[in-house]
């Protein structure tokens, strides 16, 4: 369980201001809000960034699974830039890194049907495919937490909604938290919706369909 209890959270100007929420297992939050809104501000807070490398003043408490964020190990955080978590040479090499065992990467591998891709240039691969690349790594890792930060801004629609459903799938075991601006594939596939507005958090799908009275694009089903 992932319990955020009164957060706020201020760089110079306050960004979010008391928020509360919980995700157990099985929950895949979407987050949306407009552009600096503070999506990545929430996530690099939970995630433990914030306040331990980039400052930034914390009021109130975030514990996940009884923890601190900077306690908590078992975690894993898809940046915006994929390209600079990704080392190689191969795929199978990138999955390895964080693995807890050989076998386990292989498991995450076929799990995110890129097993055949094992031995490729992890840098001659699609977008789409290093992405999966580094999910195969968080899931091989044991992580009970996986955080994405806008993970489809750069996909096509399909491999957009591929992603949302393997994000689902995995959500079974894990909290997956991921932020987006696709107000459909939030709707469609996330079991939480979080929506910021004015420095506070705004839950429930259904508002989806007033998207654009929050700054976000059409919900289209
Ligand atoms: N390290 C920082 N120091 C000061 N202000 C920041 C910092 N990082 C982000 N901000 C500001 O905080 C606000 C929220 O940013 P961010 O969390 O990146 O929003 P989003 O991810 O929703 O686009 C923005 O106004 C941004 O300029
Ligand atoms: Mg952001």
């Amino acid at each position: 369980m992932l319990s955020v209890k009164n957060l706020t959270l201020a760089y110079t100007n306050e960004i979010l201001k008391n928020i509360s929420f919980d995700l157990r297992t099985s929950n895949l939050f979407a987050l949306l809000g407009p552009n600096g809104s503070g999506k990545t501000t929430l996530l690099y807070a939970i995630y433990g960034i914030i306040p331990d490398e980039i400052e930034c003043n914390v009021d109130g408490r975030i514990s996940i699974f009884g923890k601190r964020p900077s306690e908590f190990k078992d975690k894993f955080f898809m940046f915006q830039d994929i390209e600079n978590e990704l080392i190689g040479p191969t795929v199978m090499d990138d999955v390895l890194i964080n693995a807890k065992t050989e076998e386990d990467a292989v498991k995450a591998l076929k799990e995110m049907a890129i097993y055949k891709l094992r031995n490729k240039d992890v840098f001659e691969i699609s977008y789409g495919e290093k992405l999966r690349t580094l999910l195969s790594a968080a899931i091989s890792s044991k992580a009970k937490l996986i955080i994405l930060d806008e993970p489809t801004s750069s996909l096509d629609f399909s491999v957009a909604e591929n992603l949302f459903k393997l994000l689902r799938k995995m959500s079974k075991e894990r909290i997956i938290i991921v932020s987006t601006h696709d107000t459909y594939l939030a709707y469609k596939y996330a079991t939480k919706v979080g929506i910021i507005k004015d420095r506070k958090i705004l839950f429930g799908k259904e508002l989806l369909k007033k998207a654009k009275q929050f700054g976000l694009r059409p919900l289209r089903i």
